[in-house]
């Protein structure tokens, strides 16, 4: 694929950001400019970038630093304990939902990509205080992303802490079912901050880039995360990364993604692209409008369908 090509792409979606509507769950998310559309593509093969559209903007990552999460909790503690604290189960439940647990008397969260599970990965990083924790995460997205200058968004970071309670509810949950080892406040402080980091859409493609490159890094060739981590997040990438809608998304669009409510969308070609879009108006989901349009017709484009 080419500039012009994408441009194209970019141009007949843009239409789209006007269909969805910003989260407004948290108030600093709400006031963010609605009619924005990017992406960025890494090529593999080649190391070639393109990016078109609002590339460059920075933006809350939100729930797509749930896949760092969990790939910096399966390094601490290794592949098979982190799996005998979270399970790989679709949801069929929103994002922030307590429902899943209750109704299948679970004894671990269902996924790691639901608010519920996503807090349990977050509690297994490793660190004495919550703030190593925290600093810990974060050197680990710098890397992955292939960017030193990703920092957070103290505004934000704020309004998902002032608004958090259901996240409080559902980590009071884990913790007064045993499920949760750590101070809840501690491991709450380290999952809104890891949401509220800024990225952009060229970190978000460089992170993808590295799941499609089993676990390398392919600017550099050298080995960031195991092979067997890389797989098992695509994987659940494929049946949960967009929540309710991960069904509808693996049917029509054929790619592992992560979405998060900031706007960002994640997808990952296996062998060939990393794939970073935004675009803050979601549907019904939570997930980006615009965005999975312009993915599902990228993928369209260079036949990336996994299926
Ligand atoms: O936990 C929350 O409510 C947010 N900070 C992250 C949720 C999110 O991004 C869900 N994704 N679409």
């Amino acid at each position: 694929m080419n500039q012009k090509v994408l441009e194209e792409l970019v141009k007949k979606n843009k239409q789209y950001c006007c269909k969805g509507k910003n989260a407004d769950y948290i108030p600093a998310l709400a006031k963010i400019n609605p009619n924005q559309l990017g992406i960025t593509l890494y090529n593999i093969k080649t190391n070639e970038t393109l990016s078109v559209g609002d590339s460059s903007v920075r933006f809350a990552i939100e729930s797509i630093s749930k896949v760092p999460a969990l790939l910096l909790a399966i390094e601490d503690n290794g592949l098979s304990n982190v799996l005998k604290h979270i399970n790989t189960e679709a949801t069929g439940f929103a994002f922030n939902s307590p429902l899943n647990m209750e109704i299948n008397h679970a004894k671990h969260p269902l996924n790691p990509f639901v608010n519920i599970g996503a807090i349990e990965t977050t509690s297994l990083i490793k660190g004495n205080s919550s703030d190593e924790c925290y600093r810990r995460l974060l050197t680990f997205i710098k890397e992955i992303c292939h960017d030193n200058t990703i920092s957070l968004n103290e505004e934000i970071y704020q309004s998902e802490s002032k608004t958090g309670d259901i996240n409080r509810s559902l980590a009071y949950y884990l913790k007064g079912n045993n499920m949760l080892s750590k101070d809840v406040e501690g491991v709450l402080e380290v999952y809104f901050k890891q949401c509220s980091l800024n990225v952009t859409t060229q970190n978000i493609a460089m992170m993808a880039s590295v799941l499609a490159n089993k676990g390398m890094k392919p600017w550099d060739n050298k080995r960031l995360i195991s092979e067997e981590s890389a797989t098992l997040v695509k994987s659940v990438m494929t049946t949960a990364g967009l929540y309710d809608e991960s069904g509808e998304f693996s049917a029509h669009v054929g790619i592992p993604g992560k979405s998060g409510v900031g706007g960002g969308l994640m997808g990952v070609a296996p062998n060939q692209f990393g794939l970073g879009i935004f675009s803050p108006p979601l549907d019904s989901s939570g997930n980006s409008l615009a965005g999975i349009k312009l993915l599902k017709d990228v993928v369209d484009e260079l036949h990336l369908n996994i299926f």
